[in-house]
């Protein structure tokens, strides 16, 4: 059997460790061939391979990014070519190539399109990957843990340098729907304010925290995720620039947040945008070891010619779960889960 491997939308730290562990277990144990697809999906689209055997993924599994390149490329939006829609170009490409399966390795939009394809009769296995963690069908995606180290480093450098200049620093971190790395890096770092998309924030009220903060002779840290945004439309940011999945491209309430700051308490306030560092070098112990169960358990699911599958975490177990249900549902920060935070803030 001959297997295709692709990573698709944004990288994270993991993805080669998944690699390596679906190549060393499906060549070694079950006698599998990989070829590797470059760039995501514009990989099968094109007709784009590099060779992917074991010499190819020794020395992989601290490497951060993926070997395999990334892209956003949609092939359900690419322009038809020759008359054949994105899925019909896979298809001709796949047989073309003699590739029998694919493993797809992405997030929600990666593995929409893998869910799709599934459905015309490609034989596909998802691997969930999102330093975002807010895939509904896994208990945790690889390369958030990396995410949340690398947030709260930066929180902790933060606190020390805050307090000799008596500044608010607002520390804006990824999270495009849910605010779990906003949650559990600012949690961990000691932040006076967690803000995140799930609930839209009052300035008046973080306003408060700061100055409160600032009483205690501390100076305040606001963790603030990407996609978080405040009640009063009047201060909201915009961004017209959309990705090929009709995404808005983020990035600017960290910058809102210290000007409004600055202008409601008369404090000096600086905006720390941490953005792709977020996604960039070497995996944490924890990611190394989920992604590398993700691979493992991948390459079983082709082996037992089980297709239209993602593998999931849940507690401690690795189990899978149809395609469709991984793409169903976003996991979003829970009530419950933001109040334990809120003890800390002010
Ligand atoms: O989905 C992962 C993610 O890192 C989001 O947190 C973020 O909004 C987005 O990707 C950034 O994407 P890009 O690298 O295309 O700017």
């Amino acid at each position: 059997m001959r297997v295709g491997v692709l990573t698709g939308g944004g990288d994270c730290p993991g993805l080669n460790a998944v690699i390596r562990a679906v190549v060393r277990k499906g060549v070694q144990e079950y006698g599998l061939e990989f070829v590797g697809f470059r760039d995501g999906w514009r990989g099968p689209l094109e007709g784009d391979t590099v060779p992917l055997d074991v010499q190819a993924v020794r020395g992989i599994l601290p490497l951060g990014g993926t070997i395999l390149g990334s892209s956003r490329t949609n092939p359900l939006k690419s322009a038809a070519a020759g008359g054949r829609s994105g899925i019909e170009r896979i298809k001709d490409n796949l047989a073309g190539l003699g590739v029998d399966a694919l493993i797809a390795i992405g997030g929600e939009d990666t593995l929409g399109v893998a869910t799709r394809l599934g459905e015309q009769g490609v034989p596909v296995v998802g691997v969930p990957k999102t330093i975002d963690n807010d895939l509904g069908a896994t208990d945790y995606t690889f390369g958030f843990d990396t995410a949340v180290n690398i947030a709260m480093e930066a929180i902790d450098r933060l606190h020390t340098t805050a307090e000799s200049h008596h500044r608010a620093l607002i520390v804006e971190v990824m999270g495009r729907h849910a605010g779990w790395i906003a949650l559990h890096a600012g949690l961990a770092g000691g932040a006076n304010v967690i803000l995140i998309p799930e609930r839209p924030f009052d300035i008046e009220q973080v306003c408060a925290y700061v100055q409160h903060r600032f009483q205690t002779r501390f100076a305040p840290i606001v963790v603030v995720a990407e996609g978080a945004h405040p009640v009063s439309e009047e201060l909201a940011t915009s961004n017209e620039q959309l990705d090929s999945f009709g995404h808005v491209r983020l990035g600017g309430v960290g910058q809102l947040l210290a000007g409004e700051i600055e202008k409601r308490t008369g404090k000096e306030a600086r905006c720390t945008v941490l953005g792709h560092i977020q996604r960039g070098g070497t995996p944490t112990a924890f990611d190394r070891v989920l992604a590398t169960r993700f691979g493992v358990h991948a390459v079983q699911a082709v082996h037992d010619e089980d297709f239209g599958v993602m593998v999931a975490l849940r507690s401690t177990d690795i189990v899978r779960v149809p395609l469709a249900e991984a793409t169903s549902q976003l996991k979003l920060v829970p009530p419950q889960r933001y109040a334990e935070a809120e003890v800390f803030f002010g």
